[in-house]
């Protein structure tokens, strides 16, 4: 197993940062991320996936492994239901355009975000009204002292909204290596009840659609608001929405009747963070080569050559403005490293 040295890492991030990593080794197989992983006890490990959630603001002092896992096969299927498993290092969005071309449906709504697999269930990455865990039966993962692949049921993972088990009680124990997915034969479920979907699908006459059209759809609407990082560096939404009580909301909406949000039960309410950014003056502001979206305000963007710390400092930034304009915390959702 090749391990290289002082690797640059400018490719391996989606908001193209330059940094280093003081080790690397890309892995292509479980057997060879087992052996990585024994053959190098007790060294500090970063494990890095398709670096689409990361800000890195420093170098990384630590043996960087890259899970290259590639592959895909069913499982178990009837008439009606498909089990497939997914290796961690498939490209996120080229999974959803299989699955949909050989007719399974569940996962249509998370088209075109980035990243990889095996990272999906981490932070059960949500869009257009769907999550990771409404699909994920299990996923497997290698537990980084033993080498012992160990499954984890849908219930395992402990989901609740961008949270799992692996970014709480068991950070750092674990490296997910495959995730399976229970996905609609016949009768698929279709959902486009948020947002703009059932507009965009109109525009186009369309009434009943397909599990094709849906993701054709929300294809349309993230790259009208989100920026590609392949043009543009960014690494989705920078900051998490935030919930607040009641009260609050009821304060902060008799100034803002205008502000969206969703109740969530009778004490709390969850606000869209883009909005808050947006009315404190950030949207399409740009310091340096750090700047905010300018259609999407959640997001942050590399215009070529911020540093990690550029970035870090503007979110720093917005956090206090949003937390003195209305007495909201918002926290990144984005792992700072
Ligand atoms: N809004 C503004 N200004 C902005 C951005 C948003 O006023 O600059 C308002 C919109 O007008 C809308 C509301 O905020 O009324 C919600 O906006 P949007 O539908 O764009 O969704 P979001 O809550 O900002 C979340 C996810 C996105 C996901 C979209 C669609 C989080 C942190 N983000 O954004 O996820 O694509 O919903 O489902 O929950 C990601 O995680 O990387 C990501 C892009």
């Amino acid at each position: 197993m090749e391990i290289k040295t002082n690797y640059p890492l400018k490719n391996h991030n989606t908001f193209g940062i330059a940094a280093n990593a003081k080790e690397f080794a890309s892995v292509q197989s479980v057997a060879e991320l087992a052996e990585v992983l024994k053959e190098n006890k007790g060294k500090k490990l970063f494990i890095l996936g398709g670096g689409s959630n990361m800000l890195l603001t420093q170098n990384i002092d630590a043996l960087v492994i890259h899970v290259n896992l590639k592959g895909k096969e069913v499982v178990w299927q009837d008439d009606n239901t498909v089990h497939i498993k997914a290796m961690a290092g498939e490209n996120w969005h080229e999974f959803v355009l299989y699955c949909i071309d050989q007719g399974y449906g569940g996962i249509e709504n998370l088209s075109l975000i980035p990243g990889n697999v095996g990272t999906t269930p981490i932070q059960n990455i949500g869009a257009y009204g769907k999550e990771i865990k409404d699909t994920m039966v299990s996923c497997e993962a290698i537990d980084r002292e033993t080498q012992q692949l160990v499954t984890f049921t849908n219930k395992d993972c402990e989901f609740g909204y961008r949270e799992s088990v692996f970014k709480g009680r068991l950070k750092d124990k674990y490296i997910i290596t495959s995730v399976t997915f229970g996905l609609t034969k016949t009768n698929h479920v279709i959902n486009t009840s948020y947002g703009d979907i059932a507009a965009e699908l109109a525009s186009h006459n369309i009434v009943s659609p397909t599990i094709k059209e849906v993701s054709n759809a929300i294809t349309t609407i993230r790259q009208s608001k989100l920026p590609d990082p392949k043009e543009l560096g960014n690494s989705g939404s920078f900051f998490k929405n935030p919930v607040i009580t009641i009260e609050q909301f009821e304060r902060i909406y008799l100034q803002h009747p205008t502000m969206p949000h969703y109740t969530l039960d009778d004490s709390f309410v969850k606000v869209p963070a883009g909005w808050l950014i947006e009315q404190c003056g950030f949207k399409g502001k740009r310091f340096g080569d750090a700047g905010v979206h300018a259609k999407q305000a959640l997001v942050l963007v590399n215009y070529g050559t911020a540093t990690g710390q550029e970035l870090l400092n503007l979110s720093k930034n917005i956090q206090q403005t949003v937390l003195d304009t209305f007495g909201i915390s918002i926290e990144a959702e984005v792992n700072v490293i």
